[in-house]
């Protein structure tokens, strides 16, 4: 078996791309020969189509208690546009554009508009990038992998010599997971083999005459389970590999914007997308909660103790329930500081799954060169902060690939706090794609490739699209060949539920699902945050409804807005009241006490959501010139908005100006 250098995507970047055009033509005409035999063979397969926004064909004998007919003939009243021929008579049960708008969901209980990504509003913010070569000297260090024994090599590439300092976890009680400590250097002869105990490493290599570094590196190896080694689950009892492969912060719009050869990639292969995905809560935690454990935000805290040591050892993660049927887990994050688990939190006192990132990250955050990118720390030493993470999810993909494997890879440093840095990692994303492909990964591992919500603030949260923009994030889903095979009815559900509305309990309820995907639906337990949310391998009820879904009102985006003038006494009653509570709120929490008291400066908006009495207010506030966005409730003859606090959106940047609150849930509100 020859060698496969762990350097895993090739470098392109680093040469002009047009030095190969032959042999890349060649390529794109075999990928489109296979894509143009792959297509005829769809299209004539008739239980199995792939044309998008195709609905199920409803003659199947297990009729669901929503009757697919019933709903056809409520929709093809309100169609207005789509022709119904015999073949299609199932087709897309509504217009997706109507008058001139776009949707993502149109039934009379959602209308999710689908703004144009690239409008030119917000093509006068966006800055294209292409990908940054964080360190243009040669690899002095390459990784062997051996596939055949799962093992791997130190090759130098040049005259030096080289040690590396072992990184390990360190820190106890509530520093378990913020600390880590390097072994001594030791030194090493060319093609050392790494000891199966080593999982990081930084590397030192010095030239002659060897008196100073020359280069340092970064390097994760995943090993191959010790009880696995001579005992592969073999291939016929194999369950599915999930693959959770997540990037912080960006829409659906923004996906397609900066993101366009991934956007094609992933339009052009086995990947059904969820244009209806809404996020159910503000920022990450809430969101990732959801779908790691079926908690809503309260109870995720009131369970699961963030704030505590130990607190989320003791939560019911997934991929615990994965790893009780078996499965190798594996979950790593970039940017330590604002790491989902870490960030004003405890994190994991013991690692929380068999293989863990975050010794390498804080090692390499704090060991190499880092450098600033859009207010990110993205480049660390001699790769993008990110590429740690997928590299580890490369690595761990590949060694685990003969077994069942449970991994979530998440990164922050290219997308969190500018919109447009996500187009320097466009093709690098193809490129990490294809290599999972290319590893056979693919054959067995459902991937699920998402955000958990869109920008939350800066620029393009500013737009009249931003209402949009932050509340739906991105989401595919990849099923190996073998499960559309052998259930083509949960694939056929997939693809209905490509225009309706989805939470992210939904997905906690399809991790669920992949674990017993035999289970009739009625028997698959259901989010305890959301008993009606469900697998997205059930077809999802098109007349659904935020509150069906798990999604609080003010995240929703099913409403339609109509303007109210700010001028109006009651705008204004609202949002002197919305601060008031706010106020309140901050004042009633301990460790707060530092937050200056705020004071309505403006209202730039008033909307009124749908036929109800909630509006969503746009305000900014001083001190500190704090722009909010709250729905409120106002109830007409009290005047008043209800006395408990609505959820409200921050649009700027807060952190760096809340610093005086210990308490994570006011920092929003805090002007220090
Ligand atoms: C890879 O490992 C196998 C098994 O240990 C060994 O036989 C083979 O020579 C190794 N390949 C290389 C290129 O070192
Ligand atoms: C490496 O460099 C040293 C110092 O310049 C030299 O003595 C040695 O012969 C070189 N080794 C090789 C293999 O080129
Ligand atoms: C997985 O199985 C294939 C086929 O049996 C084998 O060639 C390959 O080396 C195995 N890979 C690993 C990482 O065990
Ligand atoms: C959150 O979930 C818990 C437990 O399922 C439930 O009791 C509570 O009412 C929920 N809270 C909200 C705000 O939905
Ligand atoms: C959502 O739909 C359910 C079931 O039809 C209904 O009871 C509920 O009132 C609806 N919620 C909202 C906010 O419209």
């Amino acid at each position: 078996m020859a060698n496969i250098k762990y350097e895993l995507v090739p470098n392109e970047e680093r040469e002009p791309s047009e030095t190969k055009p032959s042999n890349w033509i060649v390529k794109i005409f075999f990928l489109s020969l296979v894509l143009l035999t792959l297509a005829i063979y769809t299209l004539s397969s008739a239980d199995n189509p792939l044309k998008s926004g195709v609905a199920p064909d409803s003659s199947t004998e297990d009729q669901t208690e929503i009757s697919t007919t019933a709903n056809m003939d409520r929709v093809l009243k309100s169609s207005t546009s789509l022709p119904v021929t015999a073949e299609s008579r199932t087709e897309t049960l509504y217009a997706l554009e109507s008058n001139g708008k776009k949707y993502f969901v149109n039934s009379p209980q959602c209308q999710m508009g689908h703004p144009n990504p690239f409008a030119s509003n917000i093509q006068h913010i966006y800055k294209k990038h292409s990908y940054i070569v964080c360190d243009k000297s040669p690899d002095m260090i390459t990784v062997i992998f051996n596939q055949t024994d799962s093992t791997y090599r130190l090759h130098k590439n040049e005259n030096s010599t080289c040690c590396f300092k072992q990184i390990l976890r360190a820190g106890s009680s509530t520093n378990a997971d913020h600390q880590y400590k390097l072994r001594p250097c030791v030194e090493f002869q060319q093609d050392l083999l790494v000891p199966t105990e080593v999982t990081a490493m930084i590397t030192y290599c010095r030239r002659p005459p060897f008196d100073k570094v020359s280069q340092k590196d970064a390097f994760s190896f995943v090993h191959p389970r010790k009880d696995r080694i001579n005992n592969p689950t073999s291939l016929h009892k194999r369950r599915p590999s999930v693959l959770l492969w997540g990037i912080d912060s960006i829409s659906r719009m923004t996906l397609e914007l900066t993101m366009p050869r991934m956007f094609e990639y992933l339009n052009s292969q086995h990947w059904f997308e969820l244009q209806g995905y809404n996020k159910m809560g503000d920022n990450t935690f809430p969101n990732l909660m959801a779908i790691l454990t079926g908690f809503n935000k309260t109870y995720a805290n009131a369970r699961c103790h963030p704030d505590k040591v130990r607190g989320l050892d003791a939560c019911p993660f997934i991929w615990k329930d994965f790893k009780d049927k078996g499965y190798t887990t594996a979950f790593a994050e970039d940017w330590s500081k604002f790491s989902t688990f870490d960030y004003s939190s405890r994190g994991f006192f013991n690692p929380p799954t068999d293989v863990y990132g975050r010794p390498l990250v804080l090692a390499v955050e704090k060991e190499l060169r880092m450098t600033q990118q859009g207010q990110m720390p993205y480049c660390l030493g001699r790769r993008p902060a990110s590429e740690y993470i997928y590299d580890l999810g490369v690595q761990f993909t590949k060694v685990n690939r003969n077994s069942s494997f449970f991994g979530m890879f998440w990164t922050n440093t290219f997308s969190h706090n500018d919109f447009s840095m996500p187009s320097a990692m466009d093709e690098r994303m193809v490129k990490y794609m294809r290599t999972l492909d290319k590893n056979g990964i693919m054959d067995n591992t459902i991937i699920i490739f998402f955000s958990d919500h869109g920008a939350r603030f800066g620029p393009l949260r500013k737009l009249d699209s931003g209402f949009v923009e932050e509340r739906l994030p991105f989401i595919y889903i990849r099923v190996p060949r073998w499960i559309r095979e052998k259930y083509p009815k949960l694939l056929r559900n997939l693809q209905v539920n490509r225009n309706r509305l989805a939470s992210p309990y939904d997905i906690h309820a399809t991790l669920r699902h992949i674990l017993e995907l035999d289970t009739p639906k009625d028997k698959l337990p259901r989010p305890e945050g959301c008993s009606t949310c469900h697998s997205v391998f059930e077809e999802v009820d098109w007349s659904r409804n935020c509150s069906q879904a798990g999604i609080e009102e003010h995240w929703c985006t099913c409403d339609s807005l109509s303007e109210v003038s700010t001028t109006d006494s009651r705008a204004r009653s609202m949002s002197t009241q919305l601060v008031e509570s706010i106020n309140k709120y901050v004042a009633s929490k301990k460790g707060a006490e530092r937050c200056r008291r705020l004071k309505l400066s403006r209202i730039f908006s008033v909307q009124k959501r749908g036929n109800s009495n909630r509006y969503l207010i746009q305000l900014s506030v001083q001190p500190g010139d704090a722009l909010f966005e709250a729905t409120v409730e106002w109830d007409t003859s009290a005047r008043r908005i209800p006395v408990q606090m609505p959820s409200i959106s921050r649009l700027n940047i807060y952190a760096g100006k809340s610093g005086c609150s210990s308490v994570k849930e006011t920092r929003k509100y805090c002007i220090c």
